[in-house]
C-alpha cells in the first residue's frame, strides 16, 4: 500500500510517498529557516503563506520522484492508495490548516482515502522506516520536539497511552529560547548542540567537570512530568548577571560552557523520567522520537540508561527522519489507517485534544 504524506505543522512544508508503512518512496522538505533565521524565530503568519507557495509544488516533486508522476490533468489521480495528513498538534492553526485543505481537496478531486494523523503520535513511525528488526510493544516513547515533551506508553499500534509530559515549555523550545539568551542563530537546538559538543570534545578528559549550574526542575519527583520554564529562566538570570559584570556583552568564551550546561539540565531532566517510565511500565522497546532526537549527547545517555535496564531494546531513527518531515506521518497512517470523510477533518492544535479524537489515546493515571 502507496500512502502520500503531507506535513505542514510548524514552519516546515513537506510530502513523502512511503510503501508499507516502512519503506521511504520519497521524502521531500522545505523549509523556510532561513526566513527565521533573519527574525531569530518563526513568525506564524509568515510560515502559513509561505506554506501555501510551497505546498503544491513539493506534492508534486514527491509524487514525481517516487513515482514519475506528473499531473496530466487537475483531475488525474496519482498511482496512491491514500493521503495522510497532519490534522492533529502540536502545530500552527495557520500552518496546519494549509496542509489539512490542501490534503481534503486532494482527496476530493482524486477520489482518494484520507487519513487525519495527529503529529504527536506520528513522530515515533519514524523508527518504523528502516529495515526489521521493528520496535516490539509494548513500546515507551519519549517525543521530545518544539512544541511537545511526551511520554506515551503505545501497548500497539492504535493503542496508547499518555503518561506524562511537559507542564509548561516543551525541551525544543527551551533550546530554543536559551540559545536566543546565549545570541546563537536559530534553530536553537541544534546551535546549543553544536557549541556544547565542542565544548566536551575539548573538556572530555577533564574528571572534575561538573555541569550542574542549571536546575533539573521536577527530578527526584516520583511523576512522569517534565517542566522546563524555570530553566529559561535561571539562563536569564546567569546571561544577565555576565553581561553587566562585562557591561552588557555576554563574554564570547563563556558561550560553550552555558550551551554544555543547558544541554545537560535538559538531558538528564529526560534521562531521569525515561527511567522511571521503564522501571514502571517495563516495556520491551524504547522510542526516542522529535526533533530534539537528533541531539547527540541525548541519544548517547539515554541510549546507556536504557541499554543498562535490561530487556528493554533503544531506537531511534537517524537525525534526519527525527525533525519534522512527511513519512512519518505515511508511516503512521499505514499502521493506524483510519480513513474518514474528508468532511470530518478540521485541524486541532492541541495535540492531547487532536490524540483523543484521531488517535485513540487515553490517560493512564500514573
Ligand atoms: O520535531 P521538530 O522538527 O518540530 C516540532 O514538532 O516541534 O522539532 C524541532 C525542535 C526545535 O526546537 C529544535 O531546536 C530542536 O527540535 N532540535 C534540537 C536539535 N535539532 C533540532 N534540539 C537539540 N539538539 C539538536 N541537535
Ligand atoms: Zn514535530
Amino acid at each position: 500500500m502507496r500512502i502520500l504524506g503531507i506535513e505542514t505543522s510548524c514552519d516546515e512544508t513537506a510530502a513523502a510517498v512511503v510503501e508499507n508503512g516502512t519503506k521511504i518512496l520519497s521524502d521531500v522538505v522545505a523549509s523556510s529557516a532561513e526566513m527565521h533565521i533573519k527574525t531569530g524565530g518563526i513568525i506564524p503568519e509568515q510560515a502559513a503563506r509561505q506554506q501555501v507557495k510551497l505546498i503544491i509544488p513539493v506534492i508534486q516533486e514527491s509524487l514525481k520522484e517516487a513515482l514519475n508522476w506528473s499531473p496530466k490533468s487537475a483531475s488525474s489521480p496519482p498511482p496512491v492508495d491514500a493521503i495522510a495528513v497532519t490534522a492533529g498538534g502540536p502545530g500552527l492553526i495557520g500552518s496546519m490548516l494549509v496542509g489539512v485543505e490542501t490534503a481534503k481537496t486532494l482527496a476530493y478531486i482524486w477520489k482518494k482515502p484520507i487519513v487525519p494523523v495527529v503529529h504527536l503520535l506520528a513522530h515515533s513511525y519514524a523508527n518504523w522506516l528502516r529495515n526489521p528488526p521493528y520496535p516490539k510493544f509494548p513500546a515507551i516513547v519519549l517525543t521530545v520536539a518544539g512544541g511537545h515533551t511526551d511520554l506515551i506508553l503505545m501497548k500497539n499500534h492504535g493503542n496508547s497511552y499518555w503518561l506524562g509530559g511537559t507542564r509548561d515549555d516543551a525541551a525544543g523550545e527551551c533550546f530554543d529560547k536559551c540559545a536566543r539568551l546565549l545570541g546563537l542563530p536559530y534553530p536553537g537546538g541544534s546551535s546549543i548542540s553544536s557549541a556544547a559538543e565542542k565544548f566536551l570534545n575539548l573538556h572530555h578528559a577533564s574528571a572534575n567537570l561538573r555541569l550542574n549550574l542549571f536546575p533539573r526542575p521536577l527530578i527526584g519527583e516520583d511523576n512522569l512530568d517534565f517542566s522546563f520554564s524555570g530553566l529559561k529562566t535561571a539562563v536569564l538570570r546567569e546571561t544577565d548577571w555576565l553581561k553587566k559584570e562585562k557591561k552588557e556583552k555576554l563574554p564570547q568564551e563563556k558561550i560553550p560552557k552555558l550551551a554544555a550546561e543547558i544541554q545537560e539540565a535538559v538531558v538528564n531532566c529526560l534521562v531521569e523520567k525515561s527511567a522511571i517510565a521503564i522501571r514502571k511500565h517495563k516495556p520491551k522497546s524504547f522510542l526516542l522520537a522529535g526533533g530534539v532526537a537528533a541531539n547527540i549527547r541525548l541519544r548517547e545517555k539515554l541510549s546507556r540508561a536504557v541499554e543498562n535496564m535490561k530487556r528493554c531494546a533503544f531506537h531511534v531513527a537517524p537525525a534526519r527522519l527525527c525533525t519534522d518531515n512527511a513519512t512519518f506521518i505515511a508511516s503512521y497512517a499505514y499502521f493506524n489507517y483510519e480513513p474518514l470523510t474528508w468532511k470530518k477533518i478540521k485541524a486541532i492544535p492541541d495535540p492531547i485534544e487532536a490524540s483523543k479524537v484521531y488517535g485513540n489515546l487515553k490517560n493512564k493515571l500514573y
